[in-house]
């Protein structure tokens, strides 16, 4: 690329790389920088190396066209921005570390008048303790650089058309750095853009996750509940949400992947005397997966009692939610493991219909598994099991609600 960027994008993953693809659409000229070399050489070929719908067609355009370049280091630009990630550290604590070294990487290159923006879900007082690394080290741009939050909320599968139609909340250090990054996502974005502070911004991410983290947690207590008290919980929410002011989630086997069952955590860790209920779902919602274990340990019990032999066990799905392949933080994959750990030599049957192997578990065909098994778990509601006909002979075990 001859052409100086205008934007360059730290982090080229599930959202860092769909941003980047998106800004060059729009011939803006982007310079990626990822430190995995393999993410590099894989953009540099216009290919990709996540999954997901249109991004290749959207990325292959972007470098033929020379809009879009990928590196292991940064260069100068008018805009930055930071999308890499911000996992767990020790227990439960986020790690901005990665935000920290992103940001120390392109401090040189800093100058006057840029704008510098975290996209990363961010624990709230992140922007800030990154505007006070960057002036610490470079005191000469104090107050002459924007400084800008601004989360990022699309579902994976659908990226590329959240990424310009969902709202964004945008909040800066400052006024003029709010207005400064609204009049660049509005160059791209066709969502409303709604402008705040730094805080609330980080805060607003956060908040999100957790609130659908609540909510599923209400429906998972309910479930315990109605487990004891005899009762179908999912008829049970069907006719409360008759309600017209009712509207309440549904259970399941827990709560995965790598937003609502890890972003609660970044309140709680830093607000634990305030946040009771935040931190008291993650508990609920943790346990409930611990509770379904223990179910098809008891199923494989009462089913060796009752017939003399070990049971053949088919556990229906692996991923964090229906109808994607994701097993990031799943809670269907963590019942899998804890029941493997206590297999005493039955048969069983590991399902995934969304994936085509994987490292630890060997896969079976789903309708194989639920012909074959004496108990069948169901862990998630794929699409290709809400088919499957169970003979009545058999246990089964619906932690997800698929047969109702
Ligand atoms: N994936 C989602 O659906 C989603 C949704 C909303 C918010 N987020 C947030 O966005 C952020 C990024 O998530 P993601 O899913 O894109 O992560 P990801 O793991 O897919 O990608 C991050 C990329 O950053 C690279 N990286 C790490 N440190 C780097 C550094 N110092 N310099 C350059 N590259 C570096 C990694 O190699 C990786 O390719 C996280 O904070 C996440 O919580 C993700």
């Amino acid at each position: 690329m001859d052409t100086k960027p205008g934007v360059v994008m730290i982090g080229l993953g599930y959202i860092g790389l769909p941003t980047a693809a998106l800004i060059a659409q729009n011939k803006t000229y982007v310079h990626g920088v990822d430190i995995n070399p393999k993410v590099v050489e894989t953009v540099n070929n216009g290919k990709i190396h996540i999954i997901e719908p249109e991004l290749d067609q959207a990325v292959e355009n972007a470098v033929k066209g020379g809009y879009l370049k990928a590196s292991v280091t940064p260069v100068e630009a008018d805009t930055y921005l930071i999308v890499v990630p911000t996992p767990f550290k020790g227990k439960n604590e986020p790690d901005i570390s990665f935000v920290e070294s992103a940001t120390k990487g392109i401090i040189p290159l800093l100058k006057e008048g840029d704008l510098y923006i975290i996209e990363s879900t961010s624990p709230i007082g992140t922007t800030e303790k990154m505007l006070n690394l960057i002036y610490g080290e470079r005191p000469e741009l104090k107050d002459k650089l924007y400084v800008a939050y601004c989360p990022e909320r699309v579902l994976p599968g659908n990226v590329m058309y959240e990424l310009v139609h969902n709202d964004r909340v945008i909040g800066g250090v400052d006024q003029k750095s709010t207005d400064k990054a609204a009049d660049f996502y509005r160059q791209f974005i066709k969502g409303d853009l709604h402008k705040t502070n730094a805080r609330t911004a980080e805060m607003c991410k956060l908040v999100e996750n957790s609130s659908r983290d609540v909510q599923i947690a209400f429906a998972n207590e309910l479930s315990l509940i109605c487990d004891k008290a005899d009762i179908n919980v999912w008829e049970l929410i069907q006719l409360a949400n008759k309600h017209p002011r009712v509207n309440i989630l549904q259970p399941g086997c827990g709560v995965g992947g790598h937003c609502i069952a890890v972003d609660p955590y970044f309140i709680v860790a830093d607000y634990p005397m305030e946040s009771q209920i935040i931190g008291k779902a993650r508990e609920i919602n943790n346990y409930k997966s611990f509770w379904c274990a223990e179910k098809v340990k008891n199923a494989k019990l009462e089913f060796e009692l009752k017939n003399g032999k070990k049971p053949r066990i088919a556990l229906m799905g692996l991923a964090f939610k229906p109808n994607i392949d994701d097993l990031r933080e799943s809670p269907a994959k963590y019942i899998a493991q804890k029941v493997l750990q206590n297999a005493n030599n039955e048969e069983y049957y590991i399902v995934e219909p969304n994936i085509e192997s994987h490292n630890i578990f060997k896969l079976t065909d789903y309708a194989e598994a639920a012909e074959k098994a004496d108990i069948v778990v169901f862990l998630v509601a794929h699409d290709e099991f809400k088919g499957l006909n169970i003979p009545e002979n058999k246990v089964v075990l619906d932690f997800c609600g698929v047969l109702n």
